[in-house]
């Protein structure tokens, strides 16, 4: 069972906002005593899924959950956006791949950096990607 023990929603409608949810997610993981290649992980995973939000997704959400199995304590985002969606998710998923003519590493990166990752994406209709990252007995 995950006990969801605080929840912050986020907005992300502006460059400002995907560097305010970056901060709260190193703030969550500072208290939550994350070691520190955890607490970068996450970070950077929340920073490149949240300039998605904001550039391919044309703003959305992020909400940061802080929950526990019982055992361990861990961080769970959802971004979400109500965008033109993904056609090809195993295309942007394999890395090097971008309409926007940047790197395309950001959702293959930030599937690396963490434990768990579920993209879910409708055209037309929108985006939906879930991370959690566990803390480390
Ligand atoms: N939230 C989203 N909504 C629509 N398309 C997205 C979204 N996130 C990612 N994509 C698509 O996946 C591609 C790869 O994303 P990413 O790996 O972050 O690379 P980049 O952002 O550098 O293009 C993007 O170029 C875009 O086509
Ligand atoms: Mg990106």
């Amino acid at each position: 069972m995950l006990e969801v023990l605080a929840v912050h929603s986020m907005r992300l409608a502006s460059e400002d906002d995907v560097l305010s949810v970056r901060r709260r997610v190193r703030e969550i993981a500072e208290m939550r005593k994350f070691d520190t290649f955890a607490i970068a992980a996450i970070t950077t995973a929340a920073s490149e899924l949240g300039r998605n939000v904001l550039v391919h997704g044309h703003g959305g959400s992020a909400t940061i959950e802080e929950v526990s199995d019982g055992l361990r304590t861990g961080i769970r985002i959802a971004f979400v956006d109500s965008g033109p969606g993904i056609p090809d998710i195993q295309r942007v998923l394999s890395g090097g791949y971008s309409t926007a003519r940047s790197m395309g590493l950001g959702l293959s990166g930030s599937k690396r950096l963490v434990d768990v990752f579920v993209i879910e994406s409708v055209v037309g209709e929108g985006t939906r990607v879930t991370v959690t990252k566990w803390k480390r007995f």
